[in-house]
């Protein structure tokens, strides 16, 4: 059996006050099982000690071009990386990386990585808007980085503002779907405008009850981060979700909860938008009358349930929508006598009448509640394209490389 070999993270921290919180993302890269080699700026050890780093990595900390020599560290760290993730990546780092210098580690091993290439961005907010910094970020995405939004909040002492370092969850969910495609984050989506939808609705039977279902958010929210990072504005419009979830920086949120809420949000984000994606688990039915108190228990047994049917928001999306608009619709199947999973998925696309479907094989603990997800995407034009097993990211950048092949 050939032996496995752990991925290979060169974790580059530069020097902002953020740094503590690189702690937590190699914490989140080696449980999940990669080898991380940590290369902080000599500013960073400022603010967290090279013991740490090294505590946590198990592996030896190095700053400078003129330690290790005959390892050739500068050379081979980047040469050898499966990925490079730097959080925080601070203006300073990200000015002298795109002038391709090499007067640290980490720039030396920049220079000489071949793999995909993560920054995190955290700094002030004069700092990250100032056209310096705007004129790398960019000249650093047009060669293939991946530099990512960083979050609004507080930042150190009184200061709020687009500035914070986003949560190391994000960041990490970003590193392994770059491990599992390199290609999965380009900026095709740049001037598009997409609406997703998220989560699972509650119908209330009274103020404490409701019918709900298993949906996380999680398939939407990646589909928001992802197509955020690929350019897109996005609107996510979420239902009940998943308290462990973050909204992904940079992405406009709207609230709801019932169907009838998720509709009317849906409808009215809808107008103007390029791509309008429907991944809420939305209920069939809802109680006919929602009471308003809470329904007792009685000697005369249970109550009888009456129950009315929502209006299948995808089907009204399609009949509303502007020429050149592109309509993605969810499908959970399983098989049954009548057909398979595939055979249910384009007998939905046609009732639906939507451009895309992603249809997903459930049960036996599949797709709902997990991290990871896989199936199939149909076009109403006949194509069929297997999705991998894989993050709920990956299935994520192969919908919108649909999508942007289609918006030419
Ligand atoms: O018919 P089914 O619920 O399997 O269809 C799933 C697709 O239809 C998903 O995209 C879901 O968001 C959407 N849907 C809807 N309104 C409903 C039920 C489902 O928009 N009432």
């Amino acid at each position: 059996m050939a032996e496995h070999r752990p991925p290979r993270v060169v974790l580059g921290v530069a020097g902002g006050i953020a740094a503590y919180k690189a702690c937590e993302v190699l914490r989140r890269l080696t449980e999940t099982g990669h080898q991380v080699r940590v290369v902080p700026t000599e500013s960073a050890l400022n603010f967290v000690g090279a013991a740490t780093f090294e505590a946590l990595s198990g592996q030896p900390v190095r700053t400078g071009v003129f330690e290790d020599i005959p390892e050739v560290a500068h050379v081979r760290l980047g040469q050898q990386a499966q990925l490079v993730v730097i959080a925080p990546a601070t203006a300073d780092l990200m000015a002298r990386a795109a002038q391709g210098r090499a007067d640290d580690l980490l720039t030396a091993t920049l220079l000489t990585a071949r793999c995909p290439v993560l920054m995190v961005p955290a700094m002030h907010t004069e700092m990250w808007l100032h056209p310096a910094t705007v004129a790398n970020v960019a000249l650093l995405r047009s060669r293939g980085i991946v530099v990512m939004e960083p979050a609004s909040g507080r930042l150190t002492g009184v200061d709020t503002g687009p500035g914070r370092l986003p949560e190391p969850a994000e960041i990490a969910e970003f590193a392994r779907l770059l491990l599992e495609r390199p290609d999965a984050l380009p900026q095709d989506l740049v001037g598009r405008r997409v609406v997703v939808s998220a989560g699972g609705t509650r119908e209330p039977l009274d103020p404490v009850r409701f019918l709900g279902n298993r949906s996380s958010g999680r398939q939407g929210y990646a589909l928001a981060r992802v197509a955020a990072q690929r350019g897109a504005e996005v609107t996510l419009v979420r239902a009940h979700t998943s308290e462990d979830l973050l909204p992904p920086a940079s992405v406009r949120v709207v609230d709801t909860g019932t169907a009838a809420q998720l509709r009317e949000a849906m409808v009215h984000e809808s107008a103007g938008a390029d791509v309008v994606v429907m991944a809420a688990a939305v209920a069939d039915f809802r109680p006919a009358d929602m009471v308003q108190h809470k329904i007792k228990k009685t000697d005369s047994g249970p109550p009888t349930l009456s129950l009315e049917t929502n209006p299948d928001i995808l089907v009204e999306l399609v009949g509303k929508r502007a020429e050149g608009q592109l309509i993605v619709g969810f499908a959970a199947e399983t098989g049954d006598e009548n057909g398979d999973v595939l055979h249910h998925g384009r007998a939905k696309l046609a009732r639906k009448g939507c451009d895309l479907l992603v249809v997903n094989a459930v049960g036996d603990g599949k797709a709902f509640e997990q991290p990871d997800n896989a199936g199939w995407l149909l076009g109403a034009d006949g194509g069929e394209v297997e999705l991998p097993p894989g993050s709920k990211a990956l299935l994520a950048s192969s919908l919108w490389d649909a999508v942007a092949h289609r918006l030419g």
